[in-house]
């Protein structure tokens, strides 16, 4: 018996569900589209130009016209771009542009659209790991540090100086004076890199499981000519060092471990007295319920499906998922020792939480 013949079917409803799901699908194509168009560097091309032929555009931005005239059209039927039937012209509106491009005053959303991209790039690995619970390894994801340097250049460290170091006020003058720093996941290096040409007289150091992030990070701060930066290709699990540091720092970087509590626990224990550890983590609830109205949490569920859990269970760890949720990390940090734990949401970065523990 079909569902059809069981149950009286609300035919409107289905029907609105129906639609809803084809509107689903034409967003994530046009997302496909918009990740595109930032890796081509076609919404910058395109950002206070008048508006254009697709010959003049495919031309400002050294790409095929005729492909560059498809992606316009995806891009008109998106509603991003607009569109000119009389002269075939093309052209970006500057609110759109504030949240699309390199420089955008919004943000650049474009940054995440890349994600929906990578599904795509992974999903005979997805399918492969749910057959068979399997994990993944980094090398798995192509482009994937090069997406999260974009990424924490938007939400760690376009507002390091401004709103996240100033979360523990005691910071900016110990490092003025000189500490020593571990950045623990540091991948590209972008945040301990900023740090150390801010703050010339401190020390600071950058573990990550992954070398080719860590060879990228070197040659970034060999080209800037910082000599009071280093960066070890290291793994973290069962991570020990004592009274090593006077503050730590983790963007994003604890929830895939192996061993997140086991991570939490060594970083407390590598604090010097009177230390400060700061951590940044995806600030979704760790219960389903509490996250409908948390920004992108479909997408945020799915990157964890195709990424942070099987990187996790790739390394025989748990596999605790991106939303593992605030309620796990604080439970976290007050088991490992930390006596005080504050938690905070910075405007510019809602889908974090940014936690300050102290011992
Ligand atoms: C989501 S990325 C965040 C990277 C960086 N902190 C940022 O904000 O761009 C997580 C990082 O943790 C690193 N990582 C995962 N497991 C690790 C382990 N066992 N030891 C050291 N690093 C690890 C990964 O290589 C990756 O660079």
């Amino acid at each position: 018996m079909t569902v059809m013949e069981t149950t009286a079917l609300d035919m409107a409803k289905a029907e609105a569900f129906a639609e809803q799901v084809g509107d689903m699908i034409n967003a994530g194509a046009a997302a496909a589209m918009v990740s595109l168009g930032h890796r081509l560097g076609l919404f910058d091309t395109l950002a206070g130009r008048a508006p254009s032929t697709s010959a003049e555009i495919a031309e400002a931005a050294a790409l095929n016209e005729r492909y560059v005239r498809e992606w316009l059209a995806a891009m008109v039927m998106a509603g991003i771009l607009e569109y000119g039937p009389k002269d075939k012209s093309y052209w970006l509106p500057a609110e759109h542009a504030a949240c699309l491009t390199r420089d955008a005053p919004l943000g650049n959303l474009a940054v995440y659209a890349q994600h929906v991209s990578l599904f795509g790039k992974v999903e005979e690995r997805t399918i492969h790991i749910m057959e068979t619970g399997e994990g993944t390894g980094y090398d798995d994801y192509p482009c994937f540090h090069q997406i999260m340097a974009e990424d924490s250049s938007q939400t760690v460290i376009a507002g390091l100086f401004e709103h996240i170091l100033p979360l523990a006020p005691e910071l900016d003058g110990r490092l003025k004076a000189g500490i020593d720093v571990l950045d623990a996941g540091c991948a590209r290096g972008s945040a301990l890199i900023a740090m150390a040409k801010h703050y010339p007289a401190s020390r600071f150091t950058g573990y990550d499981l992954c070398a080719d992030a860590i060879e990228f990070a070197q040659k970034t701060a060999q080209a800037e000519g910082l000599t009071n930066v280093t960066f070890e290709t290291r793994d973290l699990t069962g991570y020990a060092e004592a009274a090593r540091w006077d503050f730590v720092t983790s963007f994003d970087a604890v929830h895939d471990q192996k061993d997140p509590f086991g991570l939490v626990k060594g970083l407390s224990a590598s604090l010097r007295p009177g230390g400060v550890y700061l951590m940044q983590d995806v600030g979704g609830s760790a219960h389903l319920e509490n996250n409908f109205d948390f920004p992108m949490a479909a997408l945020l569920y799915a990157v964890s499906l195709v990424h942070c859990t099987p990187v996790s269970i790739g390394q025989g760890g748990e596999g605790l998922g991106t939303m593992w949720g605030w309620e796990t990390a604080e439970r976290f940090l007050s088991e490992a020792g930390f006596a005080r734990v504050e938690r905070h949401v910075l405007p510019h970065d809602p889908m974090n939480v940014w936690f300050v523990a102290r011992k």
